[in-house]
């Protein structure tokens, strides 16, 4: 299971990962922290070291200490308290002088020197904070983030946690995202909260209304540009769209199309839910991702949410095809999720008759749907 954080903390400082544990932050005196990891260098034997680093967990424990003090921000690193006392613990726990010091070396680089991600915020010197970013390819995720505007009102919307991490993984702080099925607006949420540019397409207008209201109702703490746009995205110009912004590409692509005929959105002959075909359902996903991709930076990423379908006894791969229609528009794939599926009320309540429809019909009921990565070649 997922471990859940709720991340509607408000934000401070440059360091995003604050907001997800921003309760357990310390601020220590950068001088005296690094003045007293160093001086362990000196030390000859292990014993020492861990006398010596015991006090130094002491220090950090007694909130009277100088070691909590600091003038201005300069003057000050900030730690999650339980990964500062854990890297100390596992300097403690060497076997060896030298281990030991492989590990104070590391940790004063993590005091000192910030390697931050080539498409994200991420400062890989102080990965082991990061415990709210998922690596797996395996979501199980059993509560939907409900904070602030979010609702499941909207039947069709993903859970918020899908931005969310999308955005922390592959785009930085002011970088542009684009989605091209905007709905009920919760990537923008995610992003208007995050600080990152988005721009929705949706073809419904009282969708784009909807999600306008739910945005502007939340606090914008980055001054971000959160805009919605009622359109149909297989024709939309994505260069002119841009140009509205003064932008020329965007960093992340979002895409979460109707799976097909499963949920029919709207009335219109140009959603992708009334397409007559799963033919005609790709031809017209195709030219989203088409068109968008032009605008996309080479080597970023494209996000495509969708899951399969199952008609006249037979389970139809949409993901997969889908999938297919992605990687033949100069995209490679970087990874594959399966999230699990939450139970809508709908479902709940026709539960048995699927376990029943399954068992007499010797299939599985879907639990499952696809988170796919591709980055632009
Ligand atoms: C699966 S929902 C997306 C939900 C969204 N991720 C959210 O969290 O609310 C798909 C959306 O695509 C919209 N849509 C369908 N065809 C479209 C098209 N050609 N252009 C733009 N939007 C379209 C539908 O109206 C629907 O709101």
């Amino acid at each position: 299971m997922i471990k859940q954080f709720t991340h509607n903390l408000p934000l401070f400082n440059a360091d995003e990962h604050d907001a997800v544990n921003g309760h357990n932050i310390l601020s220590l005196n950068k001088h005296v922290l690094l003045g007293e990891i160093q001086s362990l260098k000196s030390l000859a034997s292990i014993w020492d070291i861990r006398t010596a680093v015991a006090a130094i967990k002491r220090r950090i424990e007694d909130a009277n200490d100088e070691i909590h003090t600091h003038m201005g921000e300069t003057f000050v690193v900030k730690f999650h308290r339980d990964h500062i006392l854990s890297d100390l613990e596992q300097i403690s726990e060497s076997l060896t002088v030298e281990r030991a010091k492989y590990y104070i070396d590391r940790l004063i680089k993590s005091i000192n020197e910030e390697k931050i991600g080539k498409d994200n915020d991420i400062n890989l010197n102080r990965w082991k904070e990061y415990e709210d970013i998922y690596t797996d390819s395996l979501w199980v995720i059993d509560r939907r983030d409900s904070s602030g505007v979010h609702s499941a009102d909207y039947w069709g919307n993903f859970i918020p946690q899908i931005p969310y991490q999308m955005m922390r993984r592959y785009t930085k702080r002011g970088d542009w995202v684009l989605d091209t099925f905007s709905g009920s607006g919760t990537t923008l949420i995610e992003g208007q909260r995050l600080g990152r540019n988005c721009i929705g397409i949706e073809i419904q207008k009282r969708m784009v209304d909807y999600s306008r209201k739910l945005i502007m109702s939340e606090p914008n703490p980055h001054n971000v540009v959160i805009d919605i746009v009622e359109g149909d995205s297989t024709l939309i110009n994505y260069p002119s769209l841009l140009e509205r912004y003064g932008i020329k590409s965007v960093q992340l692509i979002i895409m979460h199309p109707p799976y097909f005929d499963i949920i029919k959105f709207s009335e219109s002959k140009r959603d992708l839910s009334n397409a007559r075909s799963v033919e005609e359902f790709l031809e017209m996903l195709g030219l989203v991702v088409e068109n968008s991709s032009k605008v996309l930076d080479k080597n970023r990423y494209l996000i495509l949410v969708i899951g399969d379908k199952y008609a006249k006894g037979e389970w139809i791969p949409l993901g997969f095809y889908a999938m297919n229609e992605v990687l033949k528009r100069g995209f490679s794939l970087k990874s594959i999720v399966v999230k699990n599926f939450e139970d809508t009320t709908a479902k709940r309540q026709q539960k048995e008759l699927w376990r029943y429809r399954a068992l007499a019909g010797g299939f599985y009921v879907f639990k499952h749907e696809y988170i796919f990565i591709f980055e632009r070649m």
